[in-house]
């Protein structure tokens, strides 16, 4: 049982994770301890993130996040979430950062936050051989007013570290297209686009966000296999997915990995990825994540150098980044 299948050693490439949510619970408990939070009602006797569904999810994953009070706690964070990405194999990472955890929306601020990271994130390049980029994301149910200040953020610091802008948050508030502010600004800016959508929205999400943000990934996506006209025009579209199983299976959108609609989408034609979203919340990481569609669909080798090289390609990074990475 020690052994791993041999696609779960394989390098990988993630496009969709929250940096807070990749929080190790011992790194918020520990930070908790040193700035006396209580922070005890967000954690299970044996020591996991307790959330009972996705809105509860959303709240405790704020609690979570109010120990990270400045760029310092943001560098230990950004450090511990690459050595656990490292340990798993993953060799290139986008993660998507809120200025809204970061300052608040304020660009001085931002600034200071993104230099910690960048430096940690320096780090563990030289020292553990993974690359990350950042995607600035706004956070839907803190509305559109708020997600302007975080596509200002975006724009002051778009270049060849931040190279996308996102939304992710509660999809059941509001709809893509009071965004669209915020998406042009970072669109104007150059950075390349995603957005949740698919994940607790239906079909309807999905299309809003290809016709009106005009981003060219998706966070989920899944519930597009809804809709067959919209199956099509993504893969005619050629739309990446940032697919994330465990996380949809833990918050109850499919019962497990072999229900999961990302084998059917992929046969559609649909360019699907495989990423965590939040690890230590969904009990998961890109090695689990393989394992489990390898036991599911029979995946193997042949199939994960696909969906790598699928998820390389739709990488929002410079070329130059890319050719070193693959
Ligand atoms: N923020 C962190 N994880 C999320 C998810 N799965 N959906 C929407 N917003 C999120
Ligand atoms: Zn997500």
């Amino acid at each position: 049982s020690e052994e791993q299948p041999p696609v779960a050693d394989l390098p990988k490439v993630e496009l969709h994770l929250h940096h807070e949510g990749a929080a190790p619970p011992a790194l918020i408990r520990q930070l908790a301890h040193e700035k006396k939070i209580d922070l005890r009602g967000i954690f299970k006797p044996d020591g996991s993130y307790d959330f009972r569904d996705f809105t509860h999810f959303l709240s405790i994953y704020e609690a979570a996040s109010s120990v990270l009070t400045g760029p310092e706690e943001f560098r230990r964070l950004t450090w511990a979430i690459l050595e656990q990405s490292a340990e798993n194999g993953v060799v290139y990472s986008e993660t998507f950062l809120s200025p809204d955890f970061c300052g608040g929306g304020d660009v001085a601020a931002w600034r200071d936050y993104l230099a910690a990271i960048r430096d940690a994130a320096d780090a563990a390049e030289a020292k553990l051989g993974i690359t990350l980029r950042g995607i600035v994301t706004c956070v839907r149910h803190f509305g559109p007013d708020q997600a302007k200040r975080a596509a200002r953020c975006a724009a002051e610091t778009a270049g060849d570290w931040i190279v996308g802008f996102g939304m992710g948050g509660n999809e059941g508030v509001g709809k893509q297209g009071d965004f669209g502010w915020s998406f042009d600004c970072a669109r104007e800016a150059g950075l390349r686009l995603t957005t949740h959508a698919g994940e607790f929205g239906g079909p309807d999400s999905v299309r809003d966000a290809v016709r009106l943000l005009g981003v060219e990934r998706i966070g989920h996506g899944v519930r597009a296999i809804e809709d067959a006209d919209l199956v099509h025009e993504l893969a005619d579209r050629g739309i990446t997915l940032e697919v994330c199983p465990g996380s949809n299976v833990v918050l109850g959108l499919y019962p497990s990995f072999a229900a999961h609609p990302i084998a059917r989408l992929r046969d559609a034609g649909v360019r699907v990825t495989v990423s965590t979203d939040d690890p230590p919340f969904f009990h998961t990481t890109m090695r689990r994540e393989y394992e489990m569609l390898a036991k599911a669909f029979g995946w193997g080798a042949e199939d994960f150098a696909d969906l790598n090289a699928t998820a390389l390609s739709a990488a929002f990074c410079d070329e130059d980044t890319r050719s070193r990475v693959a």
